[in-house]
């Protein structure tokens, strides 16, 4: 195993969690009133709410397909009879239009801010970085997995998966990554630049009650109690 192959997955991926969780600490004890989405639902909604649905709910599959194929071992599908090929074709049909849904989701977000002046005019730097690579992100996922389609003898489940889960238990096996496709490889590093970024920008949002996000307005707005004088 090469020094680079050591110092890109084995020890980047733990610098990159430092700051993750060093960051989100000290966002959190620095500035938890700004510990927000910043909506801006007051400025603009209809767009705002399709967008928004499209891409979190999108996510939210994307995700689940991500932990039933990174965090889940391939044994467990062993186990049940769960061929290779009949997994790779389940997580193709509910993996990529879920992934495209939240890419449309995000790109009419995108657009929404760089046309609606009111909006452009009040996003910050933090805001354009996090949205670039959410986009980056998911546009990288989608490439890999359309590259991957006839899967050519690559799984995913036994090489990116264990080796995902070897870093949580400080078992780091940088030689499982070696023959690994170069889109996977973006799409992870393209996620590391989102972890070091998140903790700095709106995304801190994303674990405030993500559920109720999902249902709640996006903006809550309290009625005025009137006191009455006694
Ligand atoms: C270290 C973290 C991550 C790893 C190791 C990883 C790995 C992968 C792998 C192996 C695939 C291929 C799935 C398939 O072909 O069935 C994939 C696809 C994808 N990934 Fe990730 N990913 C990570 C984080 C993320 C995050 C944070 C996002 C979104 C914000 C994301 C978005 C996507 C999308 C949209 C696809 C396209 C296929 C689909 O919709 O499931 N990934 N990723």
């Amino acid at each position: 195993m090469g020094s680079l192959a050591l110092l890109l997955w084995g020890v980047f991926p733990y610098i990159v969690l430092t700051i993750f969780i060093g960051g989100l600490i000290y966002r959190y004890q620095k500035d938890q009133f700004g510990w927000t989405t910043k909506s801006s639902e007051l400025l603009e909604k209809k767009r705002l709410r399709i967008g928004s649905l499209m891409f979190h709910w999108g996510l939210i599959f994307v995700l689940g397909g991500h932990f039933a194929g990174l965090i889940v071992p391939v044994q467990f599908y062993n186990a049940l009879g769960v061929s290779e090929h009949f997994y790779h074709n389940i997580a193709l049909i509910f993996g990529l239009p879920a992934g495209i849904v939240a890419f449309i989701g995000i790109v009419l977000l995108a657009y929404r801010r760089i046309s609606v002046k009111r909006i452009k005019a009040t996003t910050s730097m933090g805001d354009w970085i996090s949205l670039f690579l959410v986009i980056l992100v998911i546009a990288t996922g989608l490439l890999a997995t359309s590259m991957n389609i006839d899967s050519h003898g690559f799984d995913y489940r036994t090489t990116i998966a264990p080796w995902l889960r070897g870093l949580f238990v400080f078992h780091i096996q940088p030689e499982l990554m070696a023959d690994v496709p170069i889109w996977f490889k973006i799409h992870i590093y393209s996620t590391f630049a989102l972890y070091v970024a998140w903790p700095f920008t709106r995304l801190v949002h994303a674990f405030s009650f993500p559920i109720r996000y999902l249902s709640r307005n996006y903006v809550i707005y309290k009625r005025r109690i009137r006191h009455r004088a006694s």
